[in-house]
């Protein structure tokens, strides 16, 4: 279908949908509630999810690989959640004291994460990033940051810049100078090694273990492993990023797969299961700072300050102990690592088949599409495979009007995808659903070939 043609049938298709829009366009700052919501010429306006799939306002059913941001690693409303949080909620949604489930919660983070000595609840990966980097400053005496370009570490102040090319170029208006953030390429830990020494007052090398945006610039695990050796010998702590890949690339997260023993981890998404919720773990020497002692000197100026009213909140508890003991099987991740594999190959095999220039990627229960838009890497290969690139530039650089309209339409064919052209696989998503989106997925890949938008190998 020609491309004003799904435009026009898709807001066609969304009259209620449009009806939200025009209150939210009176009422809601940036018209939505996350810059990856708004889309033309309508957004989705969701009404309810079960497993795999969600619904929105108008009826329309859309097989999911957003998920909640990438939080619902058991599918939408799974009954363990579900009946954990209906237990919950009659006692009382908040008390502002510690309680049960906070303890239990974090002792299932411990026992699955290798390297979580001690565990803090925060709200959300924003805030876990936020506190990690606090904490590895005070710990350190140090000012500095290493962190790599396209990694994404959530949009406060310290790390808002550097994820969306031109990487050296500021993140957002408002943000005062970020001097003491230094941003690389990430892959050569040569590069690593002679910016620690020659710029010097690091704290802190923080990374996405995936490789940038949930691993959509992909990052080879030796490089983390190198990353681990130069800091343990630098004394530079090393923390993990794992808001996507904790819980699950392994129970234990990305550090859990490789065999990997960071400093500090970040955690959000399905650590809380669904709910609001995340969690700053690592070493207990570090995470001594936090403590109260009695002694007024030490306990006004001598350790790190936290503070958060829904820290560790019992709705959020609730959830997170009944993700985290499903987790701890395994059964959930092997489930959506095997989809995902299912759903590469075959979505793969739809870009081979028309011949397209681009190719499926991705590990575990993830995946990301590329096309190759520059007309010469083209036109030089003879081969897909010749297309491959870990160049975060080209990775993270499809031009926005391509991926907007990859987004719309297939969306239009009934799939919704996390952000950019990737998203995540569930356990509760099933082999109907990977057999549909891939029929959505090519019907998506040919209108994007009769506009023009992607290339033929
Ligand atoms: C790797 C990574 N870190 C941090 C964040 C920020 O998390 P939140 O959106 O919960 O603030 C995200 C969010 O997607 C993320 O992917």
């Amino acid at each position: 279908m020609a491309m004003d043609k799904v435009y026009e049938a898709y807001a066609a298709a969304r009259p209620k949908s449009l009806e939200y829009l025009a209150r939210a366009c009176k009422v809601l700052g940036g018209k939505a509630g996350h810059d990856l919501r708004y889309s033309t010429p309508v957004p989705l306006y969701i009404d309810r999810g079960e497993a795999g799939r969600k619904w929105d306002v108008d009826g329309n059913e859309y097989i999911d690989f957003l998920l909640g941001n990438g939080a619902l690693l058991l599918g939408h409303a799974p009954a363990e959640v579900v009946e954990a949080i209906n237990e919950t909620v009659g006692k009382g949604t908040h008390f502002g004291n510690d309680h049960r489930l906070h303890i239990e919660w974090a002792e299932l983070v411990q026992q699955l994460v290798p390297s979580a000595e001690r565990v803090r609840f925060v709200n959300s990966g924003t805030e876990a990033t936020l506190l990690a980097l606090r904490l590895a400053r005070a710990f350190t005496g140090r000012k500095k940051t290493l962190r790599f370009a396209g990694h994404f570490h959530g949009w406060h102040d310290d790390v808002v810049h550097g994820f969306q090319p031109p990487f050296d170029q500021q993140g957002s208006l408002g943000v005062p100078s970020h001097d003491h953030m230094v941003c690389i390429p990430a892959g050569d830990l040569n590069l690593v090694e002679e910016t620690l020494k020659t710029v010097g007052d690091f704290a802190a090398v923080i990374v996405e273990p995936s490789g940038a945006s949930w691993g959509r610039v992909p990052l080879d695990p030796e490089f983390l492993r190198g990353l681990e050796q130069l800091t343990r010998q630098r004394e530079e702590l090393l923390i993990f990023d794992e808001v996507v890949t904790g819980f699950r690339y392994s129970p234990g997260g990305a550090q859990g797969l490789y065999g990997l023993n960071p400093d500090l981890s970040c955690f959000a998404k399905v650590v809380a299961g669904g709910m609001p919720g995340g969690a700053v773990v690592g070493r207990a020497d570090v995470m001594k700072l936090f403590d109260v002692t009695g002694d007024p000197q030490h306990d006004r100026f001598g350790r790190v300050v936290h503070q958060g009213t829904f820290n560790g909140a019992p709705l959020c508890a609730a959830a997170g102990v009944a993700v985290l003991k499903q987790v701890a099987t395994g059964e959930p991740i092997a489930r959506a690592n095997a989809l995902a594999a299912k759903l590469r190959a075959a979505w793969d095999q739809v870009l081979g088949e028309m011949g397209v220039a681009g190719y499926l990627y991705g590990v575990c229960s993830i995946f990301h599409v590329y096309f190759e838009t520059d007309r010469d890497r083209v036109q030089a290969a003879t081969s897909r495979a010749e297309l491959y690139t870990n160049d975060a530039d080209r990775l993270k650089g499809m031009p926005g009007a391509l991926v907007e309209s990859y987004q719309r339409q297939l969306r239009f064919h009934g799939v919704d995808n996390m952000s950019s052209t990737g998203g995540l696989l569930s356990a509760a998503h099933t082999d109907r659903d990977i057999e549909e989106a891939t029929v959505a997925f090519r019907q998506t890949v040919e209108g994007l070939l009769a506009s023009g938008q992607v290339l033929s190998l």
